[in-house]
């Protein structure tokens, strides 16, 4: 396991679009390892795997209501509904944050570190950075959604 150097802005990998998980072997684990330990150390929320430099769908978000991180391969949001409007920020973006509109309840339908299907409801904050990370696996930063900027 290792800590990475988060990417940021200027990288053309944060602009690709990652690519599917087909095979759920050890290499997952490991990524999923290494993700999880760069966001403890970066003490940060959200974080994707193009974001430590590996094109592929794979995200971590955190979800406060249960302390959990909770880890999700080829995510989709198969429904979604009501709109929020609060601040982000991006440990990609250093020293931008500001106001992005997100939808406010989402379901979201993805794989499990072991290839298993898993579907849930998020909502609130967990939703909102759900919505982040998916965002950059298709290339699309925070900054590009933003209504207002804030001072960081
Ligand atoms: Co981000």
């Amino acid at each position: 396991m290792a800590v990475y150097q988060v990417v940021t802005i200027g990288d053309e990998i944060l602009r690709d679009k990652a690519k599917e998980v087909t095979k759920f072997d050890d290499r997952i684990y490991k990524l999923l390892n290494n993700m999880m330990e760069t966001l403890m150390k970066e003490d940060g929320v959200g974080l994707a795997a193009p974001q430590i430099g590996v094109s592929k769908r794979v995200i971590i978000a955190y979800h406060e209501e249960n302390d959990k991180v909770i880890e999700l391969i080829n995510p989709e949001i198969i429904s979604a509904s009501g709109e929020v409007i609060d601040n982000e920020g991006c440990l990609s973006v250093p020293g931008r944050v500001g106001k992005v509109n997100r939808s406010k309840d989402i379901v979201v339908r993805g794989q499990n570190a072991d290839g298993e299907p898993i579907q849930f409801n998020a909502s609130g904050m967990f939703a909102r950075i759900i919505q982040h990370e998916i965002d950059h696996l298709n290339g699309i930063l925070f900054i590009d959604k933003l209504e207002k900027e804030e001072n960081a």
